[in-house]
Parts: C-alpha cells; sequence; structure tokens
C-alpha cells in the first residue's frame, strides 16, 4: 500500500491542490485541525504582508464523506483569495477585457536565489512569472494541508511529529537586524517524531531507506540547503566510540546520536531531523541581474517578500517528515479499513520486545 501526494497550484493562481491517494477507509480527518496547521504555516516572526491577506482554510472535493476518508484519492483545495488582485494577470484561460491588476507587466529581471532564470531558459519563457509562480513557497501551503493528513493517520499508531525553529530568541534578534538593513535571514527548523516504532523504512533497497526519504522530503522543500538527522555533520569529527547509540538491557538507547533511524530503517528511539535555510533570495535593497530580453545589466524584481520565513518552514519541514513517515507506516501495515492498519501495527508490537521509551 503506497501512499503519495500531488500537488498543484500557482502562487497567485486560483488555488492550491493536493491530492492524497493511498489513505485507508474510515480515517476521521478534522477540518479544524488543518485549517490550524494552515494558520501556524503562515505565522512567525519577519512575513510579508501577503499573509495577512490569505487565511487558508481547506476544503475537500473529493475522497472524503461526513469527515471521514473513503479509501480513494483525496482531493484537497487551499483557495488564493489573493487570486481576486491578479484575476487578469493570473487567468488560467485567456483573459478577457482590458488587463487590470497584478501581474499583466512580464517579468524579464529574473530575481537571483529563485527559479526564474533557470526556469526561463528550461522552459522557454518570455514572463518569468510562468516560472516564479509554480516555484513560490506559497506551494507548502498544500505540503502543510497533506502533511496534516498525514498526522491524523500517524495519531492512529500513536506517533507524534512536531517541528520548531531553532533558537527562536536570536532568529528576532537577527529579523529585526536584517529588516532595518532591508535585507534577509535565514535559519535553522529541527522536526522531532515520537513514537515511532522500529522498522520503518528498508535497508533492502536505496530508495526504501527512511534517512534518504526524509532527506529528499526536507530537502525538497524551498530554501532548504542541508539536511541532517540526529548528530549529522558533528558525527564527522568524532570517535565512533562516542558516536553511536549503546544497545541497553530492555533494547534501550541512553543517547540518540543516531536521530532514531540505522540503516534507514527506524530504530524506536525518537527520529529527529534538522534543516538549514538559506537567507530568502528576494531582497528590498535588490539584486543585481540582467534583462532577458535586452541582455542589459538591471535590479532584481522586488515581489513582495518575508524578511524571513523559518518558523514557517518547521511547519512545512513537519508535514513532510509526516508524510514521509504516514508512506513508510502504510507500507509496512497496510490494510484498506483503518482498522486493518491499526491491527497490522498492535499485532507487529506484539511480535517484538520494544516498548515505548518517549
Ligand atoms: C515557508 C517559506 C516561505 C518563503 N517565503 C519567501 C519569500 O517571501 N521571499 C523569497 O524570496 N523567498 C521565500 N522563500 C524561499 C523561496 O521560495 C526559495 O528560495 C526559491 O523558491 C528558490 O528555491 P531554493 O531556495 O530551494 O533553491 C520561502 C520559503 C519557504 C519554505
Amino acid at each position: 500500500m503506497s501512499l503519495t501526494l500531488t500537488t498543484a497550484g500557482e502562487s497567485h493562481g486560483p488555488a492550491l491542490v493536493a491530492i492524497v491517494s493511498g489513505l485507508p477507509a474510515g480515517l476521521v480527518l478534522d477540518r479544524d485541525a488543518v485549517d490550524a496547521d494552515l494558520a501556524r504555516r503562515q505565522q512567525g516572526y519577519g512575513r510579508s504582508p501577503r499573509q495577512r491577506i490569505e487565511q487558508d482554510r481547506v476544503d475537500v472535493l473529493a475522497g472524503l464523506r461526513h469527515g471521514r476518508t473513503l479509501g480513494t484519492p483525496l482531493a484537497l483545495v487551499v483557495a488564493n483569495r489573493d487570486h481576486a488582485n491578479w484575476a487578469w494577470g493570473m487567468s488560467p484561460w485567456p483573459p478577457e477585457g482590458e488587463p487590470t491588476g497584478k501581474g499583466v507587466k512580464p517579468v524579464t529581471l529574473p530575481r537571483p536565489g529563485h527559479a526564474d532564470l533557470a526556469g526561463a531558459f528550461k522552459y522557454g519563457l518570455d514572463d518569468v512569472r510562468d516560472a516564479l509562480e509554480r516555484a513560490s513557497a506559497r506551494h507548502t501551503a498544500a505540503i502543510v494541508a497533506a502533511g496534516a493528513v498525514a498526522k491524523a493517520l500517524l495519531a492512529t499508531v500513536e506517533i507524534e511529529v512536531r517541528g520548531a525553529a531553532v533558537d527562536e530568541d536570536a532568529l528576532q534578534a537577527n529579523v529585526d537586524e536584517a529588516r532595518a538593513e532591508r535585507d534577509t535571514v535565514g535559519g535553522l527548523v529541527e522536526v522531532r517524531a515520537t513514537g515511532v516504532p522500529p522498522g520503518l523504512g528498508s535497508y533492502a533497497s536505496r530508495d526504501s531507506r527512511l534517512d534518504g526519504r526524509l532527506a529528499a522530503a526536507m530537502m525538497s522543500v524551498q530554501a532548504v540547503k542541508g539536511v541532517e538527522i540526529g548528530d549529522g555533520f558533528a558525527l564527522a569529527g568524532s570517535r565512533g566510540s562516542e558516536a553511536h547509540d549503546e544497545i541497553e538491557e530492555g533494547f534501550v538507547r541512553g543517547t540518540n546520536r543516531a536521530g532514531g533511524i540505522e540503516a534507514g530503517v527506524s530504530n524506536g528511539e525518537e527520529i529527529v531531523v534538522r534543516a538549514a535555510m538559506k537567507p530568502l533570495p528576494t531582497l528590498m535593497k535588490p539584486l543585481r541581474s540582467v534583462d532577458l530580453h535586452t541582455g542589459d545589466p538591471g535590479e532584481a524584481l522586488v515581489e513582495r517578500s518575508d524578511v524571513a520565513a523559518v518558523e514557517a518552514l518547521a511547519v512545512v519541514a513537519e508535514a513532510a517528515v509526516a508524510f514521509e513517515l504516514a508512506r513508510a507506516a502504510r507500507e509496512k501495515f497496510g490494510g484498506d479499513a483503518l482498522g486493518d492498519f491499526v491491527a497490522a501495527w498492535r499485532a507487529y508490537l506484539e511480535r517484538i520486545p520494544w516498548r515505548r521509551t518517549r
């Protein structure tokens, strides 16, 4: 049984869409819980006024009846309220009437650090907007909606996932300073998953390793430039005698340097994943660029932008990790009905001598 996620949607198009396939039937979804995660994604120190325009709410078009999954593809939709201001510029069909509102003028000065230049070359675009709209991190609203569903599934087998910015106080001071200088900042986020039993993921093949899948899921989020699991990069500088987690009576570990994964398989300890976010590439004091049409030097487009989005990334990273863990749990426990899934998890826990320690 494979859980998959397909997303669609442009930043200022009508809506973002997430289709989740492979859920069991009978999972109860709480709309408020999904909306609460969408709201968390919009918060955080250093966000732009766009967040005041959008008050994201999830809608469901398919796969749910009376709040319970049907075991069929679940289609989630998050509308872009801001689309009203871009109705002509981002009209999916050839627009009617005189050009009006935002997105009317083609963007020809690509922003460094964004999809703009590579996207324009790759897809043969005259207007960089055709690249930046999809590459925008607005897309992460779809990931968060799908992640909330994944968390609901994980809760049925007592797995909890939580993301947070690392060192929030220092981050705020950093943001204030950067804002005053019309600059931007990045930062670190950490996701912890508790209750994950040993045995999710596999060493049997390269693409079934849980560490690889989590790293790919995190690295696929906009602006993430580094991922580590457990003590990660620091392990490179330590000795073997101080890098591993010795197995103690009752099959528990006194340390968790591996971050809950050995050989691509969860080992029953807390899963700890960290990601490094680069400073956001759109600056209020624009970076240098070159006009795509004329080849003349100029200043990159200044699109409404955050100074920092580290706390938002923490929510997105939480969703990305939750989705991967849910995917691994579906592979291990299967089941078309939620009861089958939970029963397989219970039977497995009866077979192994692992007892949850945190
Ligand atoms: C939650 C979140 C919000 C973001 N907001 C902005 C923003 O306001 N301005 C900006 O320039 N980049 C923002 N980014 C980062 C860009 O989307 C990202 O750097 C860009 O798409 C290029 O992708 P890459 O950094 O992965 O190479 C944000 C990223 C995340 C995860």
